[in-house]
């Protein structure tokens, strides 16, 4: 994976990138980081890159040509252009693991006031940290490459952020070490007892638990997601379809079948479009759920999922579903997620209206 990182300000990057993980990361080329100085694509010969903004206004606006100059030095097809802005949509570990699945991320620093809004129509996502301001887009940006760049394979132990708090929308489960016993505070005692299964189950109850404690709304996201999408059918790319069975029959008479696999072209495609049906209506639910809660930190559920949809029907069942078919799906998915962010940022805006924010 390759980071381009656009700043004014490359040396805060410093520490960053020669400590700890990031560090060894870039050192094993796991991750190649770079930072570029927006400041040497300025074409002005004092090198300005800001202005002030037109109607008046305190402050100096970052302007369009030094970004939009190194924007398109860097970019390449397969690069992710990110904005860093706090009117992006709120980052988190989905996002993450999402983008670490990308070969090329441009991360975009503002500084000063803000930004020619016409710097947006750069790039493919814009991307909060959380909602106050902070002076540029550089802390951000950095927080966003440290929780990419740990899940890039072989950044870190193989399998040891499967656990991580927010992987499944749960906290992380507590943990210990030696000594058993620290100022009267003991070890539970499953965690000694060597019993493997018994460790596991304290571990899924513990995280649920704390989960219910600390964070409701992402038990509440958890149960919204499992209540409404459980249950998927997959496609093996090269033996046609497979099949899951419940095996929950109530009779002594029938084979348990752990997998079923159809390679009858036809039967694939019925049960494949069958399927894609069952999961526009699910998503076509999980939006009506999710606009019900008015919290706009679920949208990112609804997006996953639509993404998860078009992904189906444009990897696993490119061989079984026709392309007209598949085309016209992809449609319908991205008007209807065209129909939900509008409607979402009209409860935005209504919102903006009435607190008088303009940032
Ligand atoms: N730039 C300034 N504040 C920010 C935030 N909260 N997230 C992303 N970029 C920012």
């Amino acid at each position: 994976m390759k980071i381009d990182i656009l700043t004014l300000f490359p040396e805060m990057y410093d520490g960053f990138l020669n400590t700890s993980i990031i560090k060894s990361a870039i050192d094993r080329k796991l991750v190649d980081i770079k930072t570029t100085n927006i400041r040497d694509y300025s074409l002005d010969k004092h090198k300005k890159v800001d202005d002030t903004p037109y109607g008046g206004g305190s402050g100096m606006v970052l302007a369009c040509q030094p970004i939009f100059d190194a924007v398109k030095a860097l970019k390449k097809d397969n690069s992710k252009v990110i904005l860093m802005t706090p009117q992006g949509i709120k980052y988190n570990q989905k996002i993450a693991y999402n983008l670490s699945k990308e070969e090329h991320l441009i991360l975009v620093c503002g500084h000063y006031e803000g930004f020619d809004e016409r710097i947006r129509t750069l790039c493919d996502m814009e991307l909060s940290i959380g909602d106050y301001v902070l002076t540029g887009g550089e802390l951000p940006s950095m927080v966003i490459a440290d929780s990419v760049v740990r899940l890039v394979d072989g950044v870190i132990e193989e399998g040891s952020h499967l656990n991580d708090s927010f992987n499944n929308d749960m906290l992380d489960y507590p943990t210990y070490t030696k000594p058993r016993e620290y100022e009267g505070m003991k070890v539970p005692d499953v965690l000694l007892s060597g019993d493997h299964k018994k460790v596991d189950e304290w571990r899924k109850e513990e995280s649920k638990k704390r989960t219910k404690e600390r964070r409701p709304d992402l038990m509440k996201k958890f149960m919204l997601v499992r209540s409404t999408l459980k249950g998927n059918i997959s496609i093996d790319k090269l033996k046609g379809y497979t099949l899951n069975p419940k095996n929950n029959a109530k009779r002594n008479d029938v084979i348990t079948v752990k997998n079923l696999n159809i390679i009858e072209q036809s039967f694939s495609e019925n049960v494949a479009k069958k399927n894609i049906d069952r999961r526009v209506q699910k998503l076509l639910i999980l939006i009506m759920k999710v606009l019900d809660t008015d919290d706009s930190d679920d949208d990112v559920l609804v997006l996953d999922e639509a993404d998860r949809i078009k992904s189906l029907l444009m990897n696993e069942y490119v061989k079984i579903l026709g392309e007209d078919y598949r085309n016209s799906i992809i449609k319908k998915i991205d008007y209807v997620v065209r129909e939900f962010n509008n409607k979402r940022r009209y409860v935005y805006e209504e919102v903006m209206e009435k607190s008088g924010k303009s940032r």
